[in-house]
């Protein structure tokens, strides 16, 4: 059976939202409609709409910010996205265009308009849904690949030395072959555990989460790994950070995952600064950061040190995926992370999430 098309219909006016399911439903799609932006957000996220009509003026967060925030996140970067608009407004248009809308239509709508328009860019969005389907088999099969040779090398050291065992029970001194076992299955098991976590969707109830907090718990946590070493935590934490939307406990383990590559980066001793705020000129957005003054990341590993199982590390402890299940993370709740960093002079990685306020999950305007 062939699944119905989606289409999301976000606009604050009650009586279009009606006219465009009414007609949208009768062109046999499966319609779902929004009142406001945060609203639409997630529904889109969730429900992962084929098309999107979108208001371009909506109550508190803009038509336009919406198509940004649509557009930036893997999950619902592709889907075309409709903008409504009345005919006086051709500025609204440019922005939204800009913004990355793939069209318009225009209020009041015609309905052998709306049709035209809305198949076409079904037609287009499946294409697009095939090749993107194709990118993620390769990517999939490469991260498979990955982890199998990963797990394939301590395992050979398991068996190995479990066979030396057999052949020296009689003599009665395995040690030496129980701690290499013992070192590989515990590496077979830290390649699992990453492996979950970068596999593993944001399966819990997203909730208001308070930056600060989480970050001051990573580092009570992460620290506990560096204890006896001459770190020193720097914590500048801002005032009033706007909430965010979202897992607190994986937000945790993606601060977690950045201050423990810091710590493992300055072998001898340095400083970690931890810092939060509004990030600047853009009030929706909220940042975490961590800086550190290890020995820096060259321009050309700045480019891989996000693909999973790369590092530059040779412990059995570190598969190279902390940075890859961070961004994964990150990019669940909608937002970006970034790295700056200077060789000889240490780097900083920060988290970008958009803002919501204490109340209702809307996104806060902070000036
Ligand atoms: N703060 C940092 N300074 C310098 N290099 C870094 C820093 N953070 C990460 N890197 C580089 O990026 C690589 C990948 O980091 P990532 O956290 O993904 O994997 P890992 O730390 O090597 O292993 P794992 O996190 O799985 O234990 C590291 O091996 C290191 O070379
Ligand atoms: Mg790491």
């Amino acid at each position: 059976m062939i699944s119905k098309a989606k289409i999301l219909v976000v606009d604050d006016d009650a009586v279009i939202r009606q006219s465009l399911s009414k007609a949208l439903q009768k062109q046999d799609y499966d319609v779902r409609t929004a009142a406001d932006g945060s609203q639409g957000l997630e529904t889109a996220w969730e429900w992962r709409p084929d098309l999107i009509l979108l208001d371009v003026i909506l109550p508190g967060m803009l038509g336009t910010e919406v198509c940004k925030l649509l557009k930036e996140n893997l999950k619902t970067r592709y889907i075309p996205v409709l903008l409504i608009t009345s005919l006086d407004r051709p500025a609204d248009v440019a922005a939204g265009l800009e913004a990355g809308a793939s069209d318009y239509i225009t209020k009041p709508f015609s309905e052998v308009e709306l049709k035209a328009r809305v198949a076409t860019h079904l037609r287009t969005s499946r294409i697009i849904g095939e090749l993107v389907g194709i990118e993620k088999h390769i990517s999939l099969g490469r991260l498979t690949a990955g982890l199998c040779h990963e797990v394939n090398n301590p395992l050979t050291v398991v068996l190995g030395q479990l066979e030396m065992m057999q052949t020296m029970v009689a003599e009665q001194r395995p040690q030496k072959c129980v701690r290499l076992a013992f070192e590989s299955a515990r590496r077979i098991q830290a390649l699992v555990r990453a492996m979950r976590d970068y596999a593993e969707p944001l399966l819990r109830p997203r909730e208001d989460c308070d930056l600060n907090a989480v970050m001051a718990s990573a580092v009570s946590l992460a620290s506990l790994g560096w204890a006896g070493r001459a770190i020193e935590v720097r914590m500048e934490l801002g005032n009033a950070v706007p909430q965010v939307r979202g897992d607190q406990e994986k937000l945790k383990q993606v601060f977690i995952n950045i201050l423990t590559n810091a710590s493992q980066i300055m072998t001898e001793s340095g400083t970690i600064t931890v810092r939060s705020g509004v990030l600047d000129g853009d009030g929706a957005w909220v940042f975490g950061s961590v800086s550190d003054t290890g020995k820096g990341i060259s321009k050309a590993n700045q480019d891989r040190i996000f693909d999973p199982f790369w590092t530059t590390k040779e412990n059995w402890q570190s598969p190279g995926l902390g940075l890859s299940v961070a961004r994964r993370i990150i990019e669940e709740h909608q937002g970006r992370i970034e790295v700056e960093s200077e060789e000889g002079r240490g780097s900083t990685f920060r988290i970008i999430l958009p803002a919501f306020t204490l109340s209702g999950g809307d996104v806060t305007a902070t000036p």
